[in-house]
């Protein structure tokens, strides 16, 4: 199977759980085509599955720690099944045993997987494959039946040979069947949620000119930003992304205006304010910039040089004090006390989100295509993320963006 037949699959995050069953071996190539069609795979094993195929060839195959034990060293998060709960958009089961169904039917929780189950808010499918007797077993039929009604996917196992040495139903659909009924749920779900909706997203990092031909600026890349403006995009929005220097090429559906300083950044997105439903200001803006500017180019003759700053505007403060509708979404790049700072420009700014990250972290922040942060919200609520692609995020911020869209919705009603 070709990886560009499972379009709906790219940039979802998925997180696949696997119980011990003989055909946990066939998971292997279903983690492989899902990530080869861009999904950002997560793999939790309970300890039987570990009986059948080694946690090292999931590692392998999706490039990322697999989840395997409750109290285990090897994940990268704080709270793992947290972590793993809030990251994913689709938890999949497979091969899904019948003691798993029975678990989870009932609200055990004993393993990692079982756990993250029960914390999960995302829809979960299951494809059970088991010998033809334990999955007619009356337990079994009922088990299916109650996660059904709760809102559980099944994918109905196959009629086939089975490896007890019995045939009948009960054997797991192969790799391309399950990567298929996966990327379909996906094509049903890609919803246009901010069909109608105005949204402006700020991008890289403002240059403060000092002479004709120097100017400060900083390391941001705009990846960040311009992730953000596609992925609003795809969920129907109109957007308008208002970027400092960056190398990136222009988004699909994407109104772009390129400036270079924060004085012009904040005229170009206060022109649209009003009119606008939310604002994302990823951009890294410089937050002083040189007093003059020298109409020539400074000549090297002193042994030192002094260039005096002022202040520039903070665009955000402004926006929070000017805020009527909109939805205003902040960052908080920090080095120290990150949750300090950002809970407090979270308040002083009038935010309804801010996603704070410790730049010092490996893969996160500047000219990384990855990020590692926490999320805070008005309402008090925090999440902390796992390291994943700018891309993941940003679909992870936009699903954020839409929730308090909604709610503002049904407040107002
Ligand atoms: O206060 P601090 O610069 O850490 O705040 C970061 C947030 O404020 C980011 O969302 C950034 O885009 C925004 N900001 C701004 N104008 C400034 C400085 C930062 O809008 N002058």
């Amino acid at each position: 199977m070709d990886a560009t037949t499972l379009k709906a699959l790219d940039g979802r995050r998925i997180v696949l759980g696997v119980t011990g069953g003989i055909a946990a071996y066939k998971v292997a190539s279903l983690a492989s085509l899902l990530v080869k069609s861009g999904a950002e795979v997560r793999v939790v094993m309970t300890e039987a599955a570990q009986e059948f195929i080694s946690a090292r060839t999931f590692r392998e195959l999706t490039g990322q720690p697999v989840g395997t034990a409750m109290f285990g060293e090897t994940s990268n998060y704080r709270v793992e099944h947290i972590a793993l709960a809030q990251f994913a958009e689709l938890v999949v089961i497979a091969p899904a045993t019948a003691n798993f169904l029975a678990k989870a039917a009932h609200g055990i929780a004993d393993d990692l997987l079982t756990t993250m189950i029960l914390a999960t808010k995302a829809p979960i499918m299951v494809a059970p494959s088991m010998n033809v007797n334990m999955f007619e077993n009356a337990a079994t039929r009922e088990n299916l039946s109650l996660l059904r009604r709760r809102g559980f996917h099944v994918i109905e196992p196959a009629v086939g040979h089975l490896a007890c040495g019995t045939s009948g139903r009960g054997r797991l659909p192969e790799p391309e069947e399950l990567a298929t009924a996966i990327n379909d749920y996906f094509a049903r779900s890609n919803k246009r949620e901010l069909e109608g909706k105005r949204i402006i997203v700020t991008a890289g990092g403002t240059i403060e000119p000092v002479d004709p031909v120097r100017y400060i600026g900083n390391r941001s890349s705009g990846k960040m930003g311009f992730a953000l403006a596609e992925a609003a995009a795809r969920r129907g929005a109109q957007v308008l992304l208002v970027t400092a220097p960056s190398a990136l090429a222009d988004p699909r559906d994407v109104e772009v205006v390129r400036i270079e300083t924060a004085c012009q950044m904040r005229e170009a997105v206060l022109a649209e304010y009003d009119r606008c439903d939310a604002v994302i200001m990823s951009a890294a803006v410089a937050d002083y910039r040189p007093k003059v500017v020298a109409t020539e180019k400074i000549k090297k003759s002193e042994p030192t040089l002094t260039i005096e700053l002022e202040k520039n505007p903070d665009i955000l403060f402004e926006l929070g004090q000017k805020k009527a509708r909109q939805v205003l979404i902040g960052f908080a790049a920090e080095t120290t006390n990150i949750e300090e700072y950002a809970a407090r420009k979270l308040e002083q700014k009038n935010l309804d989100l801010i996603v704070a990250n410790d730049v010092t972290v490996a893969g996160a922040g500047f000219n990384a295509d990855t990020n590692v942060v926490t999320m805070m919200a008005r309402d008090g609520s925090r999440e902390d993320f796992p390291l994943m692609p700018k891309s993941a995020l940003a679909a992870l911020i936009v699903e954020r963006l839409i929730n308090i869209i909604r709610l503002n919705e049904e407040a107002e009603k």
